[in-house]
């Protein structure tokens, strides 16, 4: 299987620290990408609508090499470290991007990582407003 990994923080941090813990365990069956944000040149969603009647984004930028890599994946893993009780900016520049190949991710497996300070304050309904159900215990 194909699994391209978008890393959303900057950082040699906790996000990467769960990345490695996933491609240890993943890699040795499965293909594995690691898309950096960070590191490429991407400009926002500007919502102009071009990309629906077109063949993709309009910005001549990374955005479609990105994109192209995200819809041959069989699987996408969402990693983010929490910031202001969400996404950081770096993943949801991507998947707002995702807006302009929209249908050809539809039916892939995804997962996702959070890598956060505080789970307690980082509230219930956060989560589940990002379909995140919580089944840690110590954390109830
Ligand atoms: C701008 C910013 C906002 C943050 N907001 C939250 C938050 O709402 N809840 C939380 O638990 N941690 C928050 N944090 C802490 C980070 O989520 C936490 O340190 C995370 O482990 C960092 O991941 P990294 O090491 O991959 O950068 C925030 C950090 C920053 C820099």
């Amino acid at each position: 299987m194909k699994i391209v990994i978008i890393n959303g923080s900057a950082r040699k941090g906790n996000t990467l620290a769960a990345i490695n813990a996933f491609i240890k365990g993943a890699s040795e069956k499965n293909e594995i990408e690691i898309i950096e944000p960070d590191k490429l040149n991407i400009a926002p969603c500007k919502g102009c609508g071009v990309c629906q009647c077109s063949k993709g984004c309009v910005d001549k930028d990374d955005t479609n090499s990105t994109i192209d890599k995200i819809a041959a994946a069989d699987m996408i893993l969402f990693a983010t470290p929490v910031y202001w009780w969400g996404m950081s900016a770096q993943l949801k520049l991507i998947i707002d991007k995702c807006y302009c190949r929209g249908l050809q991710l539809k039916n892939k497996k995804v997962g996702t990582v959070f890598a956060l300070y505080n789970i307690r304050k980082t509230e219930r309904r956060v989560w589940s407003s990002m379909g995140v159900t919580l089944y840690n215990k110590k954390h109830e």
